[in-house]
């Protein structure tokens, strides 16, 4: 039953939002400062290099932090997989996206029905696998009309069928009846949730939920039971970041643009006199190859302020202090992070389980494979 750990990790995000929730980027005071003033100084002490190591260990921070991180501390198991037969199934799709795949497939595959719903389903890789590892047929939904010719070229024996329909506007229950599995493999925000609102008839779900963000509705969280906790879309996105899969020169850059939005904010705050943050809109990444001067005055031109002359090298060089101190506060808030998604995962299970559904949630791969990784099977 997903409702007791989903009721205990609710009343801990409620418990610990303070912490959590304000993005240190905004510059404010530490909430917790007056909590516990010694962690506070520990982390403000933190050299850049130290914060780069435990950033590359998510979840992990400094010693002070054990009783934090025990409290955060949250084991979800990988769920049960079988061997798949022998297929050749892959040809001509990506490495990545073949472990995932084959790792989402070795969770499910015992679980589904004999025919299948592919929702949001691409070119239909996954359908065309489960068919092979299965004896199944299956339906692909999908919004592309490109995507739905390429996988009907790829068909050769398989049993599938397209329907190329947008799954947010179209009436899809004639697809999801009973006999029936469906499975989604990263379908966005809104697209998982429509899948959900649709599927009573049908014999069990398999999905991977991603881009919780990506919703119209007031609250991320759609279960009854779901404890309000108030959501910013930034708490939405924390819940979703993690930088398994960026290479390093991704990495550098998005350091580089962070330390200079930190000095253009400092700039901005000391020259308009109004201490609150100054948003800058996003720019290209081939703007960070010029030095710090140039980027700052293309960026206030194209964001709307007024920018006098400044102390390019100070500023730069007050930027990346401010920058070190908002990685060091980020640490924090990334031992809650994957709690987060790990709510509105479970939120998505308790609102099976509402339904009479028996629904086991756990993860279908490593990070490295994608973080995006909870699985939930429900019958
Ligand atoms: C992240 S991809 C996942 C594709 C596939 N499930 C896989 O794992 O390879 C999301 C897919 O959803 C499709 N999609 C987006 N919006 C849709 C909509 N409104 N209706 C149907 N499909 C949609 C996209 O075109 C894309 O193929």
């Amino acid at each position: 039953m997903v409702s007791e750990p989903f009721a205990r990790l609710g009343a801990l995000l409620a418990s610990t939002r303070h912490r959590w929730g304000p993005n240190p980027f905004l510059d404010e005071p530490l909430p917790w400062r007056d909590e516990a003033p010694e962690l506070a100084a520990a982390l403000d002490a933190l050299p850049i290099e130290a914060i780069e190591a435990l950033e590359l260990q998510p979840g992990a921070l400094p010693d002070p932090f054990g009783a934090w991180l025990a409290e955060a501390a949250w084991e979800v198991p990988m769920l049960p997989r079988v061997r798949l037969p022998e297929a050749r199934w892959s040809r001509g799709v990506k490495g990545r996206k073949i472990g995932m795949i084959e790792a989402f497939g070795a969770v499910v595959n015992e679980q589904l029905s004999s025919e299948l719903v592919d929702w949001c389903s691409g070119q239909g890789h996954l359908a065309r696998a489960l068919c092979l590892w299965g004896e199944r047929t299956a339906t692909c939904v999908e919004v592309q009309p490109e995507m739905c010719e390429r996988g009907a070229r790829r068909l050769g024996g398989h049993n599938l069928r397209f329907v190329c329909a947008d799954v947010l506007e179209a009436d899809l229950r004639a697809e999801l009846i009973a006999g029936r599995s469906a499975v989604a493999l990263h379908a966005c925000g809104d697209l998982t949730i429509r899948l959900l609102e649709q599927s009573a008839e049908l014999d069990g779900l398999a999905f991977a939920p991603c881009c919780y963000h990506a919703t119209e509705r007031a609250s991320p969280a759609i279960s009854a039971a779901a404890v309000d906790l108030a959501w910013e879309d930034q708490h939405i996105r924390l819940a979703l970041t993690g930088e398994y899969v960026a290479t390093s020169y991704v990495k550098r850059s998005r350091r580089k643009e962070q330390a200079w939005r930190c000095a253009f904010d400092r700039l901005m705050r000391a020259q308009s006199g109004r201490d609150v943050y100054h948003p800058t809109k996003s720019c290209p990444r081939s703007w960070l190859s010029q030095p710090f001067e140039g980027w700052a005055r293309q960026m206030a031109e194209f964001s709307g302020y007024d920018l006098a002359p400044f102390d390019a090298d100070n500023a730069e060089a007050a930027g990346w202090e401010r920058a070190r101190l908002v990685r060091a506060r980020g640490l924090v808030r990334s031992i809650y992070r994957p709690l987060l998604e790990l709510f509105l995962a479970m939120d998505r299970a308790m609102w099976l389980e509402e339904r009479g559904r028996v629904v086991q949630l756990g993860r279908f791969c490593p990070p490295e494979v994608t973080p995006r990784n909870l699985v939930i099977v429900a019958r």
